[in-house]
């Protein structure tokens, strides 16, 4: 199940990418906005943000004007690494380097066939693991430490440089 949000500016392009999803029969809960009126991209983002985080839904897709107040509000969820991505070659290393599991996207920035692409290519490209997996280890440690879990300690070492390959 794809969790998908946006606010107003970013609501015709939510239509388009449920049509997409329907048509690749990739079941998906949308979280709103409804329409095109005024809608903040916060509490949007924080409920998409939530249900992926939560089990609930594998991964979102969240849509506003630019994605940056999209990628901005989901990251404030532990267990969230929202990616905006304005081409297919950081959608795809987004998911194979990252292991995003939500996708922003500016309406305003891309036009509607790059975001298909972009969709498709976040949607396809798998988690390589590996040493990749260790980085992504240490966001969630720096996640826990952020948040009190683990003290500093855990902070320092994250922030450590690593021995990169
Ligand atoms: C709405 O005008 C706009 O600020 C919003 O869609 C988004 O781009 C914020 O980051």
């Amino acid at each position: 199940m794809i969790a998908i949000g946006s606010d107003h500016a970013g609501f015709r392009l939510k239509e388009l990418i449920i049509r997409h999803l329907e048509e690749r029969a990739l079941p998906c809960r949308d979280f709103g906005a409804f329409d095109g009126r005024g809608a903040d991209y916060v509490p949007i983002g924080a409920a998409v943000a939530e249900a992926v985080a939560a089990g609930a839904c594998e991964r979102g897709i969240l849509i506003c004007g630019t994605g940056i107040g999209m990628s901005i509000a989901a990251n404030k969820r532990a267990g969230i690494r929202a990616a905006l991505c304005g081409d297919t070659y950081s959608a795809e290393l987004s998911r194979r380097h990252n292991d995003a599991n939500v996708l922003a996207l500016g309406a305003r920035v891309v036009g509607e066939g790059l975001a298909m692409r972009i969709v498709d290519a976040w949607l396809d490209a798998p988690f390589d693991g590996g040493r990749h997996l260790e980085r992504v280890k240490l966001i969630s440690r720096l996640e826990e430490s952020v948040l009190g879990g683990l003290g500093g300690g855990a902070a320092a070492d994250c922030q450590r440089p690593q021995k990169c390959s």
